[in-house]
């Protein structure tokens, strides 16, 4: 116990509870607060780390050797002892101890965070919310619980609220530099080309967005009711339906804008393309509104699925071989096109190949999504039949998400403004029903 003497001289209660839920602690600093606990006639609180301890390490086994090392005192790596808990599904005993923590030595921004973790692991959404809200209380610039409030909030059907949260984090984020010294090339021609864009507006922040405000009137055709397209939805096998005209112009007009201006194109896909994800900043009011205006308009076809995530992909005219093939953690998808007709050097091709075969369970689906050889073996079995659906600005289709598809091969101009883009919003869960 030589090092838990040792933290006992030079460190104090407080700077142990600032250490501990932040997951920076080393295993004898867990000890040497336990030690100091019981000293304070805390028994209680003692025994909850000693038993949370003793728990985490009844799992060893399940482990990777990082965490393994560290809980058994064996590195100086830092000991997450609460992620640890939540990753071994003990979220209850989490929560004993951070309350434990909270009571004994006051509370932290990382305290109420690794709270509302836990809390959403119990499914407990509202306590969750509660404690991420407590933590930006403490810490306005929490990022990470930004993150999780955007999820929580536009999956309860704050859309615009979690949408904010979102773009809060995406402008903490964007403070530290990012690392692109090994990029790819369709990344860093992106980058150089979309650095020219901007310098001719006078732009020159490394971290920028477009004009994203919501507009006044509708954002989606008004033509697309849901009375005109639910008779294709019941019947169309693959379960899909085609709408163009699907923005109204000046929605389309302010999201080319959007997606043209802004800088949050980080995620890198090796096969020629870039990615916008709302943690980013693909999360501007106006993709709030259609998020919100797609539940409201098709209440029957996607109303019942609550909003699940969004994304937008933009891919090289040169290098780009398209994505495999797979199918979404969703229940319904609306994928829609922007780029201009004139930059899609193919009018038959450019948009999506779909299947009329559904993955039935989530972790076949999984399986098949990451393996191009079994994908392909199913389809095969299924005898499913391709339908290729080309590429239209403005043209959107909604489908059921567990239908495998894939982009279509696509040929587009070069230039900045003529690369390939398509919008993807997921609704609901895997294998829930969109019978209508
Ligand atoms: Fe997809």
């Amino acid at each position: 116990m030589a090092a838990v003497e040792q933290v006992q001289t030079d460190q104090t209660l407080p700077r142990l509870a600032a250490l501990l839920p932040a997951g920076k602690a080393r295993l004898d600093e867990w000890l040497a607060c336990a030690a100091l606990l019981e000293r304070a006639g805390d028994n209680e609180a003692a025994r909850t780390i000693q038993e949370a301890l003793a728990l985490a390490r009844s799992r060893l086994a399940y482990m990777p050797p990082q965490m393994r090392s560290a809980l058994l005192g064996q590195s100086q790596a830092p000991l997450d002892l609460i992620e640890i808990l939540v990753g071994i599904g003990a979220p209850q005993v989490a929560i004993d101890l951070l309350q434990g923590l909270k009571r004994t030595c006051g509370d932290s921004a990382d305290l109420y965070f690794q709270l509302g973790s836990a809390y959403a692991v119990l499914g407990d959404t509202k306590r969750s919310v509660a404690s991420f809200e407590a933590a930006l209380e403490r810490d306005p610039a929490h990022a990470d619980a930004h993150l999780r409030l955007g999820y929580l909030l536009s999956e309860r059907g704050a859309i615009g609220e979690g949408f904010e949260h979102f773009m809060t984090r995406a402008r903490i984020v964007s403070e530290a530099p990012r690392d692109n010294a090994n990029a790819p090339l369709h990344k860093t021609r992106h980058d150089q080309e979309q650095r020219d864009h901007l310098s001719t507006l006078g732009v020159t922040e490394s971290f920028h967005v477009g004009d994203g405000a919501r507009i006044a009137g509708p954002v989606i055709n008004p033509a697309h009711t849901e009375e005109a397209i639910i008779e294709k939805w019941r019947q169309a096998s693959p379960q899909c339906v085609i709408l163009d005209d699907f923005l109204t112009p000046e929605a389309l007009e302010k999201l080319r804008g959007y997606c043209l201006d802004s800088t949050v194109w980080h995620r890198i896909y090796e096969a020629g393309y870039i990615g916008a994800i709302p943690a980013d900043g693909f999360a501007c009011p106006l993709l709030a509104q259609l998020a919100e205006e797609i539940l409201e308009r098709w209440p029957r076809i996607v109303g019942p699925h609550r909003f699940k995530y969004l994304g937008a992909f933009k891919y090289d005219s040169e290098l780009s071989r398209g994505t495999n093939t797979h199918a979404d953690l969703a229940a319904v998808n609306v994928n829609f096109y922007i780029t201009p007709d004139e930059a899609n050097l193919d009018p038959q091709s450019g948009g999506m190949a779909v299947w009329n075969a559904t993955i039935d369970t989530e972790p076949l689906m999984r399986q098949l999504n990451g393996s191009e050889t079994q994908m392909q073996a199913y389809i095969a079995s299924r005898r499913a039949v391709v339908t290729k659906i080309p590429h239209r600005a403005n043209r959107a289709v909604i489908f059921k998400s567990s239908l495998i598809h894939k982009t279509d091969d696509c040929e587009f101009t070069t230039g900045y403004a003529n690369k390939r883009i398509n919008i993807s919003l997921l609704f609901g869960d895997y294998g829930a029903s969109t019978r209508v």
